[in-house]
């Protein structure tokens, strides 16, 4: 059997606050699929992917990403290059106002891999590239528009070529015409060039499209797994049957 691209055991996470919010969350990516992450707001999607890309440690669990062992019981290893072997997209991008979109895209090769500013630009162009952004290279983000935005941010986080790149409900600031837009470019990274990828979404078109395995989250649980076939199930569960009603 190949290594998976990502696989977590047991993940458990409390807020102190609000309290349990992740309990005994399983899975498996591997390389080249598309794992989707569904279910209502407030189930848990973002805290696990925020445990997935190293951000948050867990209360429990252990997370392998490429068969190395990134969280172990807990606690996060330190490993720079673990840390950079998942990548992260967030519901809002946060790209740096004052430089432009390649400079933004540049920026972590060169500082933090060490590139000089050459080698980091060729490599941001093709990162921008990849997701039809390079006519855009010389644009601050706020010459862009939310879709070009999020495309930035998508080819910040390929051009550290991480081995599996998570993404958080990457279109629901956007409006229907740019929601496409940036499903689309997901769509292609996933279908044409096999990224590895674990996206939450509400986007059930897109994982009934490209998600080769689906994972619905309810109050903290994995409590449904499957392919995409799962989206066109009925009676299996009620708390599915009543997220996809609503969805
Ligand atoms: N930083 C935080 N501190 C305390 N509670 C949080 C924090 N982030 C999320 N929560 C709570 O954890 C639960 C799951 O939230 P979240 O992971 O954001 O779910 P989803 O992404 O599916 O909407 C919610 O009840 C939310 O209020
Ligand atoms: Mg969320």
């Amino acid at each position: 059997m190949t290594t998976p691209a990502l696989e977590a055991q047991g993940i458990s996470k409390r807020w102190p606050r609000t309290g349990a919010v992740l309990a005994d969350c399983s899975l498996r990516v591997e390389r080249r699929t598309v794992h989707a992450l569904i279910g209502a707001s407030g189930s848990g999607k973002s805290t696990l992917l925020r445990c997935l890309g190293l951000l948050e440690p867990p209360d429990a669990g252990s997370i392998l990403v490429d068969g190395v062992l990134a969280v172990d019981q807990g606690f996060v290893a330190q490993d720079r290059s673990v840390r950079r072997s998942v990548g992260m997209v967030f519901q809002e991008p946060s790209l740096f106002a004052h430089l432009s979109a390649l400079a933004n895209v540049a920026l972590a090769p060169h500082r933090v891999l060490g590139l000089d500013p050459d080698a980091a630009r060729n490599r941001a162009c093709s990162a921008l590239d990849r997701v039809h952004a390079l006519h855009l290279a010389d644009r601050r983000p706020d010459e862009l528009s939310g879709g070009e935005r999020q495309r930035v941010a998508i080819a910040r986080a390929l051009v550290m070529e991480p081995t599996v790149l998570l993404c958080d409900e990457p279109t629901s600031a956007l409006d229907p015409l740019l929601t496409r837009e940036v499903m689309a470019v997901l769509r292609e990274l996933a279908l044409d060039a096999g990224t590895t990828m674990v996206v939450a979404t509400h986007d059930l078109d897109f994982v009934a499209a490209a998600a080769d395995s689906v994972d619905f989250l309810h109050a903290g649980r994995i409590r449904m797994s499957g392919t995409a076939d799962l989206l066109g199930t009925r009676g299996l569960d009620d708390e599915l049957d009543r997220f996809l009603q609503r969805s």
